[in-house]
């Protein structure tokens, strides 16, 4: 216990520059008050002496305005920074070197008994009033954006922002179909601004849809113009295929890019 308390201690000094020394993190740290009365409370629970964890962790939360369900499962090195609002529900499980932030929720979305509240990885931190609800994993070392609403499972090492939230995967190799996606945007007067592979946006998402429809119907209408020619010779099949974007088109076009460039910002 001592050598836990030890360690939770010296990730404060990781983890916040202001903390000065030890017994200032010992008397003044909410969240380490409130994870030493955790600690007891769990191994209570675990006792199935349930009424005295729980009474334990209400008179925690009277005190520090953390509040810890006793049967939720925390790792090591866990540290909630200033901790006000924080709200972590019994299902929930916290790998090692873990961090949260004041106003963050660790909640659920159903009344049914089981698994309803979020599992986090070792080094996942979680910013300001982020709220992460139900039984999915936020996987190893991913990062939480404040005020961000989490209701899908997070990949190792991305970032979630948002509300509803999206993810961000930095240095993600561009696939074949994103390349393809991006040659063809370019193709048609689109830079590619919104289109990155590293974004999970619903109207991005959107877009990457309509390219590859648009690209479908393209090389349909080009085999239609092919085949008519055939049939009829006199049918230029080669000025359809050329005709160049009208100036009423293009003007569409760079209203979309704009438009884009700006929601991508
Ligand atoms: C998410 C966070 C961890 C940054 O992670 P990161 O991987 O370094 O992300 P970046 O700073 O590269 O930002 C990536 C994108 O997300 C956006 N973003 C970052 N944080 C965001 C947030 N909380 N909400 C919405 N968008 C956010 C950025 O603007 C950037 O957008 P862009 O790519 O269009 O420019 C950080 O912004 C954050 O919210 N930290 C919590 C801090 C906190 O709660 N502090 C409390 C101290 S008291």
């Amino acid at each position: 216990m001592l050598k836990q308390l030890k360690e939770d201690i010296q990730a404060v000094f990781a983890r916040d520059p202001a903390a000065r020394n030890t017994l200032e993190v010992l008397t003044t740290y909410p969240g380490i008050h409130a994870l030493l009365m955790h600690r007891v409370a769990h191994e209570l629970w675990n006792k199935d002496c349930k009424g005295s964890a729980r009474l334990l962790s209400s008179f925690s939360r009277f005190a520090t305005g953390i509040e810890i369900h006793p049967g939720a499962k925390i790792g090591r090195r866990f540290f909630i920074d200033h901790g006000m609002g924080v709200v972590i529900g019994e299902t929930a499980e916290i790998g090692d070197d873990v961090t949260l932030y004041h106003g963050v929720t660790l909640g659920g979305t159903t009344w049914n008994k089981g698994k309803r509240h979020p599992t986090l990885e070792d080094g996942v931190i979680v910013g300001a009033g982020a709220k992460i609800l139900g039984p999915f994993t936020v996987h190893k070392n991913a990062k939480v954006g404040s005020n961000a609403v989490v209701t899908k499972e997070v990949p190792e090492g991305a970032t979630a922002v948002g509300n509803p939230a999206r993810f961000i995967i930095k240095n993600k190799p561009a696939d074949d179909q994103e390349a393809r996606r991006r040659d063809y945007a370019a193709s048609i007067g689109f830079q590619p601004y919104a289109a990155t592979e590293d974004q999970s946006d619903p109207v991005l998402d959107g877009m990457r849809v309509l390219l590859d429809r648009l690209q479908q119907n393209e090389k349909r209408m080009n085999l239609l113009c092919q085949r008519l020619s055939l049939l009829d010779p006199t049918f230029k099949s080669q000025q359809q295929d050329e005709q160049p974007y009208s100036a009423e088109e293009l003007k569409i076009i760079e209203d979309v890019r704009r438009e884009c460039e700006t929601q991508s910002k």
